[in-house]
C-alpha cells in the first residue's frame, strides 16, 4: 500500500467539486419530520418561551402551517396535543374528539395537504393532570392499565386518520398491545413508528413547556432509559421489533450517536432520531448570542445524526433545514 508521501488524503479536498464527489452523507427534505403542538381555541399561535420559532397552534393555524411545510417540500409532520382538560388518567387522549383526533380530520380533509404524512405521538403525559406517563397507583406508574389506554389512543388516532402512530411511552409491552388493537380494528395497514429507545434526558426540558408537561412530581427514570446504558438499548429495540414495531426510534439523537449507530448496524431497521427540544434550544441559543453560526451548527449536527446511520430526523430545524437544501 502506497502512503505518504505518495499517499495525500488532503487531494481530494481542494476543489469544492471533488469534495462533493466524495461526500459520503446528505441530508435530504425526504429524512425530514417536523414536530408541532396543537392546542385548543382559535387563532391561537403562542411562541414557546424556551423554544425561539416553536409554536402552540390552534387548528386553523396549524392548518396553514402544514400548507407552508408542504410548500417547503416537507413530508411529514409529527403532532402533540395540548388538551382542553387534564385528568388523572389522560381521558382526552383516547377521546375521538381530542385535540390530536380534531387536528388529524382537519388536516385530512384538505386535498391540498393530501400528501402530507401525519405521525401522532401516542402516550397521556400531555393529558394526565399529574404530568405522568401513565395511570397512577401512588407514586407508581402501572404499565398494563397504561399499556391498554395507549392502545385505545392509538386505535382513535387510527380512525381520525393518522398515517403513522408513534408511541413514546416506554411501557413494557406496548408495540404488541398497540399493534393487537389496529389490527383488530382493521389498521392493519397503519405502521407503528416506536420510541424504542429513549433515555431519561435533561434535554427534554423545553419540550415540557411546549407541550405543558412536566411531572408534577419525581421524574421519567422508572420507565425511560439510563444515559449510561447501550447494551440494554439493544434489549429494548430488540423487544419493540419483536412485539412488531415497523421503524425504529432512538432519542434523544446528538448525545447519542452511538447508539443510533449500533441500534442500525444490528436491525438494519427503518431508524429514525428525534434530535429534541434541548438540542434545538442549545444551538439556537447559542445562535441567537452569536457565539456559533447557527446555520453551520445546524446542518453539521443533523448531517452527523444520518451518518451515524438514521434514515429519517424528527427536528424543529425542518423549516430551516427544508429551506437551506433547497439552495444547495
Ligand atoms: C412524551 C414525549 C416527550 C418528548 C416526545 N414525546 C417528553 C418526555 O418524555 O418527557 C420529548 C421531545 C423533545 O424534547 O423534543 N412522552
Ligand atoms: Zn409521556
Amino acid at each position: 500500500m502506497a502512503n505518504y508521501p505518495s499517499k495525500r488524503l488532503r487531494r481530494l479536498r481542494y476543489h469544492p467539486v471533488v469534495r462533493d464527489m466524495v461526500r459520503e452523507t446528505y441530508l435530504r427534505k425526504e429524512d425530514l419530520i417536523y414536530p408541532l403542538f396543537v392546542a385548543p381555541g382559535e387563532k391561537v399561535k403562542n411562541e414557546v418561551k424556551s423554544m425561539p420559532g416553536v409554536y402552540q397552534m390552534s387548528i386553523d393555524i396549524l392548518l396553514e402551517e402544514c400548507k407552508e411545510l408542504v410548500d417547503l417540500e416537507i413530508p411529514a409532520i409529527i403532532l402533540f396535543g395540548i388538551p382542553e382538560k387534564k385528568d388523572a388518567v389522560g381521558s382526552e387522549a383516547y377521546d375521538d374528539n381530542g385535540i390530536i383526533q380534531r387536528a388529524v380530520r382537519a388536516i385530512k380533509a384538505k386535498t391540498e395537504l393530501k400528501n402530507l404524512l401525519v405521525i401522532t405521538d401516542v402516550c397521556l403525559c400531555e393529558y394526565t393532570d399529574h404530568g405522568h406517563c401513565g395511570v397512577l397507583d401512588g407514586e407508581n406508574i402501572l404499565n398494563d392499565e397504561t399499556v391498554n389506554l395507549l392502545a385505545r389512543e392509538a386505535v382513535s388516532h387510527a380512525k381520525a386518520g393518522a398515517d403513522i402512530i408513534a408511541p413514546s411511552d416506554m411501557m413494557d409491552g406496548r408495540v404488541a398491545t398497540i399493534r393487537k388493537a389496529l389490527d383488530y380494528k382493521q389498521f392493519t395497514h397503519v405502521p407503528i413508528m416506536s420510541y424504542a429507545v429513549k433515555y431519561a434526558s435533561g434535554y427534554y426540558g423545553p419540550f415540557r413547556d411546549a407541550a405543558d408537561s412536566a411531572p408534577s412530581f419525581g421524574d421519567r427514570r422508572s420507565h425511560q432509559m439510563d444515559t449510561a446504558n447501550t447494551e440494554e438499548a439493544i434489549r429494548e429495540a430488540e423487544s419493540d421489533i419483536e412485539e412488531g414495531a415497523d421503524i425504529i426510534m432512538v432519542k434523544p439523537a446528538g448525545a447519542y450517536l452511538d447508539v443510533i449507530y449500533r441500534v442500525k448496524q444490528k436491525f438494519g431497521m427503518p431508524t429514525a432520531a428525534y434530535q429534541v427540544s434541548g438540542e434545538y434550544s442549545m444551538i439556537k441559543a447559542a445562535g441567537k448570542m452569536d457565539w456559533i453560526d447557527e446555520e453551520r451548527v445546524m446542518m453539521e449536527s443533523l448531517t452527523a445524526i444520518k451518518r451515524a446511520g438514521a434514515d429519517m430526523i424528527l427536528t424543529y430545524f425542518a423549516k430551516d433545514a427544508a429551506k437551506l437544501i433547497e439552495k444547495h
